[in-house]
This record gives C-alpha cells, sequence and structure tokens, in this order.
C-alpha cells in the first residue's frame, strides 16, 4: 500500500477488518517487520487519538516514531506555487516534505480544511503536493475531505459489535456551535456506502435540509430528512455535526431537535451510539448516552490503534518487495 487516503485504498473490506481484529489480539506478532523503520507524524492541526493511537500501532510493529506538531513547532509553511515568499510563510511545501522523507520511511499527515476555499479543500490541494514532494508513503491522519483511519475504526467497532449479519447503521446529524469540516461524516460515508456493497451493513443518514453531503461520498446510502424516521430499528447510530457543504462552512438554524438523547434511543433496536471524539457533552451528543450502557464511544476510541496498525502493517509490507 503506497498511500491510504480514502476507502479506495482497501478492496476487501471483511478481510482488512479481520486483520485488523487479529492484531488486536496479538498486538506484538510483527515486532520485526518495522524494525529499523522510521515512522514521521505530521500534524498542521490538534490531536488527542489519532497521534498517540498511531504512535502506538507504529511501536507494536517494531518503528521508530518522529512527531512534529508543524502548527506550533515547525516554519510557517507555504503551500502555494508561484508565490514570492515575502509574507509571514518561511518554508515551501516543497522543500519541507522533501526533507521529512529523506527521515522517514513512511509518513502521516493531518491537514484540516480552510472551509473557506472549497475548491482547495475538495481537490485536497495540500495533501496531494505533501505527496508528491515527500517522496515515501503517506497516511492521511484526517485530510481536507476524508478521516481514512477513523472511518476504518468505525466499521471495525461495527462489525465487532454487531448482533446480525448486515446492521442497520445510522449516520445523524447533530447540532454544534462551530462551523465542523465534513471530513469525517464523507469518510464515514464512503465507507458505509462500500460496506453495503459488500453486504455488510445497510446505511441511512439523517440531516436537515441545507446540511446534504457531496454526493460524490454518499452514493448508494438513504437519505431522510427525519431523524425519528432514520433511527427508527437502528442498530448503530453514529452521530456527528458537520457544516454546510454546498453553502460552504456555513452554519444554518435548523428545525427540530436534532440531540441524541434517551427517548430517541428509544426508537432503535437498542443502537450502540458511535461517535468519533472529541465531543461537545449536550451540545453535540447527551451526558445521557455518552455515561450509559449504549455508548461505544471510548471502546471505538480504543479500536483508532487497531485501525493504524493494519495500515503500517500492509505499508510495510509493501516497502519490502
Ligand atoms: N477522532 C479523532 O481524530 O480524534 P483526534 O482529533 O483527537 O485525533
Amino acid at each position: 500500500m503506497e498511500k491510504f487516503f480514502s476507502v479506495a485504498d482497501i478492496d476487501n473490506l471483511d478481510l482488512v477488518v479481520q486483520e485488523a481484529l487479529s492484531l488486536k489480539a496479538n498486538p506484538y506478532s510483527w515486532r520485526e517487520l518495522g524494525k529499523n523503520k522510521t515512522l514521521g507524524l505530521v500534524f498542521l492541526n490538534p490531536s488527542l487519538r489519532t497521534r498517540l493511537s498511531t504512535q502506538k500501532a507504529a511501536m507494536s510493529l517494531g518503528m521508530d516514531v518522529m512527531v512534529i506538531n508543524m502548527d506550533k513547532e515547525g516554519w510557517a509553511l507555504e503551500t502555494k506555487d508561484g508565490v514570492i515568499m515575502n509574507g509571514t510563510t518561511v518554508e515551501h511545501i516543497r522543500e519541507a516534505a522533501a526533507v521529512m522523507g529523506e527521515y522517514c520511511d513512511i509518513l502521516g499527515l493531518r491537514s484540516f480544511p480552510s472551509l473557506k476555499d472549497k475548491v482547495a479543500d475538495y481537490t485536497e490541494e495540500l495533501f496531494n503536493k505533501f505527496v508528491k514532494f515527500c517522496g515515501v508513503p503517506v497516511v492521511s491522519l484526517e485530510s481536507a475531505t476524508r478521516h481514512p483511519l477513523q472511518s476504518l475504526t468505525d466499521l471495525i467497532t461495527i462489525m465487532e459489535y454487531k448482533k446480525m449479519a448486515r446492521p442497520k447503521v445510522v449516520l445523524a446529524w447533530a447540532p454544534h456551535v462551530k462551523a465542523l469540516p465534513q471530513a469525517v461524516p464523507n469518510s464515514f460515508s464512503e465507507w458505509m456506502c462500500k460496506a453495503q456493497e459488500q453486504g455488510l451493513v445497510d446505511f441511512t443518514i439523517a440531516h436537515p435540509t441545507g446540511y446534504e453531503l457531496n454526493d460524490e461520498f454518499t452514493a448508494g446510502a438513504r437519505i431522510v430528512g427525519d431523524l425519528d424516521d432514520a433511527l427508527t430499528a437502528a442498530d448503530f447510530i453514529y452521530v456527528k455535526n458537520w457544516s454546510s457543504y454546498h453553502d460552504y462552512g456555513q452554519v444554518h438554524p435548523v428545525e427540530g431537535d436534532w440531540l441524541m438523547t434517551n427517548n430517541k434511543l428509544a426508537l432503535t433496536n437498542d443502537a450502540k451510539v458511535m461517535h468519533c471524539l472529541p465531543v461537545r457533552r449536550d451540545l453535540e451528543l447527551s451526558s445521557e448516552i455518552l455515561d450509559g450502557p449504549n455508548s461505544l464511544v471510548v471502546k471505538e476510541a480504543g479500536n483508532r490503534v487497531w485501525a493504524a496498525q493494519v495500515v503500517l502493517k500492509r505499508m510495510l509490507e509493501s516497502l519490502k518487495k
């Protein structure tokens, strides 16, 4: 595997989940694979789970890991071509990425969208430049439009906790005070649509008017504007806020009550509730659910390790060829 950026980088979803769960059962059985290999993790934005789980996964594979928080520790990065760098940026991504590629066998990059320049965000300008100039395999630690390690984790968690062959999975929009990226819901949707194609889940998306995602990510999903309709007989609910895609990066007032509570949970098939975290309590998801027996959020975050480990393992195996 040369790059891990989207669901297109994985053919058989059931197979990758089984491989991840076998790593969960035997985390240290591949320690020789990563010996004398270095992973560099580059963060342009904050992280708790992605940073720690990917470091742990790499260490369990025997790799050495270096982390740089570019937003705080690196030189201010120029990402546009053809500019005279007489402003605040100090180093161009062309040199910065290439130098990091000299030090590392595999690199990871986190880069959030601007939510202002839709074209630059949705063409993944920054991520693609980093891949082009660093010259080594790259794993996305969340880019402008996708969060594939999170989505693989979510699939692993659903497969681990499901009680039937083809559970009903619902992506449910939730309120927030800030404009959040579409990366997590885009990514979750494209992974669930492919899982649906492969017979693993039934997938529904519920959101208020104005919060339609880019349909490149939702093809095959049932999409409804009525949360109660979506929740009926659901086995898993994935709660997440996102800002408008069409009115790019904007937050609009919504009609109805979109906060997930125990009352709403009563409509479901005793659904397990998921969220990528971090979550704002009683704004995006109720405390009664987060603290209750149906919440999977902490176990889900724990599974971030196995998603990262299976991806790094496949990348290391490609390096050996
Ligand atoms: N879910 C997730 O990516 O968490 P962090 O932003 O803390 O890495």
